[in-house]
């Protein structure tokens, strides 16, 4: 059992049926992840189709303005808008691989279901997306997106109507679907071997990130990234997380206040538990039920963080902090100002992170992972406006 955990976090906490198709899962990761053929085919698709590598820019008009070099890895700039886009093409791959069908997803701000239809449509997949009804209404254009790219969107009404019921009723489906279905999870979380899987496909944002400062012959001193579930993060981490004098930093939803309901600070005020298949940090009432969480951003919108991040933060390895939704939202303002890019409202939490601590990083170069575009946030920003 050692492998499934990180440290006493992750493990495989789900009905006994869907143990076969874990492991099915793994033996197929393991063999794929170092198969000639399949490393080509997804290179290709990530290059001529998702637009990779990204540029890691250096911002320079809020570098000057805050006295922080701060440089920005550009997953916004892919196919689709957001770092969503390496794990699904890798997952609906793997799901090719093993001859399932059919491909089912959860989605919170709408990215992950948009990246999971696109990898869908170009890969002939069948594919289900399930989205909580106050996602679904918020992130409306993204649910127009999935239908047209030809997947069934299923509108979630149960509990919050948000991202965690949206895998509560994947997970569900899943439970008995599973000969021809692949479940395509979005983040970091869930049983074992998907947080591993997600990070494996992440893990290009970290490698391009680490080979950019490597040729320049510089290292950061820092390096930032929001956390949701924690796939972006997990993945930029891991270009650096041997280097032990690169300072790591996670930023979760620091919502409107710390009162229980008003955040989504798995780490920084969830408790351990077991939540959606695995053991990690859960936001959870006194009496353990998992509790109502809040953030302006749908993506970060979710009571529970993937289990090597809980592990990161008990080794001390990661530092998480939090951001309100008012920072982020000013931070979102700062960089569209200052240099031309709108920043979905997940990475502008870990924008906002560099900005309000720029004493701190005086002098510092500091590498943000800009994990998606803020088109899609539009009209939460255009509604929120009066709070800054
Ligand atoms: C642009 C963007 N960034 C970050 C996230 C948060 O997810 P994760 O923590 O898995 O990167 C999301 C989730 O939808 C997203 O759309």
């Amino acid at each position: 059992m050692e492998k499934l955990f990180y440290g006493e976090f992750g493990g495989q906490f789900v009905a006994e049926t869907l143990i076969p198709a874990l492991d099915e899962l793994e033996k197929a990761f393991l063999k794929i992840k170092n198969d000639k053929r399949f490393k080509e085919e997804l290179d290709d698709l990530l290059k001529n189709y998702a637009g990779r590598p990204t540029p890691v820019y250096f911002a320079k008009n809020l570098s000057k303005k805050y006295g922080v070099n701060i440089y920005l890895k550009r997953e916004d700039l892919l196919h689709t808008g957001a770092h969503k886009i390496n794990n699904t093409l890798g997952q609906a791959l793997l799901a090719k691989y093993i001859g399932k069908s059919r491909v089912i997803a959860e989605t919170g701000a709408g990215q992950h279901g948009v990246a999971t239809a696109t990898a869908c449509a170009l890969l002939n997949l069948e594919c289900t997306v399930y989205m909580g009804s106050v996602d679904a209404k918020r992130q409306a254009v993204n649910v127009e997106r999935m239908r047209m790219l030809g997947a069934e969107v299923r509108v979630v009404d149960e509990g919050s109507k948000t991202l965690k019921d949206a895998v509560s009723a994947a997970l569900r489906d899943w439970v008995s679907s599973v000969d021809n279905t692949h479940y395509l999870i979005g983040s970091a979380v869930g049983p074992y071997p998907f947080p591993e899987i997600v990070a494996h496909f992440q893990s290009v944002i970290g490698n391009e990130a680490k080979e950019y400062f490597f040729t320049k012959g510089v290292m950061p001193d820092v390096v930032v990234a929001c956390v949701g579930g924690g796939s972006n993060a997990i993945g930029i981490f891991r270009g650096f997380v041997d280097d032990k004098d690169v300072e790591l930093i996670g930023v979760e939803a620091g919502g409107i206040s710390d009162e229980p309901g008003n955040h989504a600070m798995s780490i920084g005020k969830g408790k351990k538990g077991i939540f959606q298949g695995s053991l990690s940090y859960v936001i959870q009432t006194d009496e353990g039920q998992i509790a109502r969480v809040h953030s302006i951003s749908a993506g970060l919108d979710y009571p529970g963080v993937g289990p090597e991040h809980a592990y990161l933060k008990e080794i001390g390895r990661v530092k998480y902090e939090c951001v309100r939704d008012e920072e982020a939202l000013k931070a979102f303002f700062e960089l569209t100002r200052n240099e031309g890019i709108l920043p979905a409202l997940e990475s502008s939490h870990a924008v906002a992170y560099v900005l309000k601590n720029c004493e701190k990083f005086k002098g510092k170069n500091v590498l943000i992972n800009l994990s998606g575009r803020g088109d899609k946030d539009l009209h939460i920003i255009h509604e929120a406006k009066e709070l800054i």
